[in-house]
């Protein structure tokens, strides 16, 4: 049993995340925490109740997170629609049964040191809450297995030219988690989540597949049209479900070791990640991320339709 907590901003691609791990006989998700990205905070609250309502899993607590980043103004963009979920939020089970007394990093340090051994935590929003419990509960580390964290662009961002929109949102929390902290983290950036885009076959077989597949396909209009001005392609890009994936599966995204930096200026770097890309004879000997650049894409692509179609 893998057990993992995902920390969330929901969000078309953390829906099919969440999705993910949510049905997964072999996944023990501890909970959900929310945080403000995709959209506001009270929006990606209800987006994680309903979703686990969706999956049937109201039996997972969701706790609220950060309002807006650690030391900036909310910002977002309208990629996932007014509601997060490509204007469909409305549209399957509300619930919020499960909707935790607890903020975010106080069920963090609860579940962490309850757990008899550590556990992933799988962060695919802006990494406020993260930083924050690692900077008010360094003791909690070791109970800390890894982070697998979505978000950064070694090669150019999404929102920005430079910046990929999760450490854009809140760049000194990137920071802090990827440079100041010494957690072990795998970084699933848009170098690898861009290449895992899927196309209309793949969405009509998880549509045609089960209740959950349907909803989930029929939030992706406005995002796949998003994502079109910049690729051409009317494709979806997943990118949280890979990190996911990696999560219940270590070792399906390749991984290499590198030194990273987060800007936090306001220039146009703000949010960038700056990666050491110098060291390709001796390993880097500092603070090492390691970074996911390579897959088996197609055997990736597959994977997630098999795991999100084969259940009810
Ligand atoms: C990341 O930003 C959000 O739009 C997505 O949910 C994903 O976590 C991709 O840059
Ligand atoms: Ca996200």
């Amino acid at each position: 049993m893998r057990r993992l907590i995902i920390d969330t901003d929901p969000g078309v691609d953390d829906a099919f995340a969440i999705a993910l791990a949510a049905r997964h006989p072999d996944v023990d998700l501890l909970a959900l925490t929310t945080v403000a990205g995709n959209i506001g905070i009270e929006h990606t609250t209800r987006n994680a109740l309903n979703l686990l309502a969706l999956c049937g899993r109201e039996d997972v607590p969701v706790a609220v997170g950060a309002h807006r980043p650690f030391s900036r103004a909310v910002r977002g963009d309208d990629a996932h629609g007014n509601d997060g979920l490509g204007g469909h939020a409305h549209n399957f089970g509300t619930s919020s049964a499960n909707l935790d007394p607890r903020d975010a990093v106080t069920l963090l340090v609860d579940l962490l040191t309850a757990a008899e051994e550590p556990v992933t935590i799988v962060p695919i929003g802006p990494l406020t809450n993260i930083a924050l419990l690692l900077a008010a509960h360094p003791g909690i580390k070791p109970k800390i297995e890894r982070l697998v964290v979505m978000g950064g662009g070694i090669n150019g961002g999404n929102i920005t030219p430079s910046a990929e929109f999760n450490f854009w949102v809140d760049p000194e929390a990137a920071r802090r988690v990827l440079v100041e902290e010494d957690v072990p983290v795998t970084l699933v950036p848009l170098d690898i989540t861009m290449r895992v885009a899927v196309g209309d076959d793949w969405l009509a077989e998880l549509a045609a597949a089960n209740d959950v597949g349907r909803e989930l396909t029929a939030m992706t209009p406005g995002y796949r049209a998003f994502y079109k001005k910049d690729t051409g392609k009317d494709d979806l890009i997943v990118h949280d479900a890979i990190a996911v994936a990696e999560a219940i599966r270590p070792g399906i995204l390749r991984t290499t070791p590198m030194m990273l930096d987060v800007d936090c200026t306001d220039g146009p770097g703000s949010g960038a990640t700056i990666a050491d890309v110098r060291n390709k004879v001796d390993p880097p000997n500092g603070r090492v991320v390691d970074v996911a650049l390579d897959a088996d894409i197609e055997g990736l692509r597959s994977y997630i339709l098999d795991e999100l179609s084969s259940r009810y």
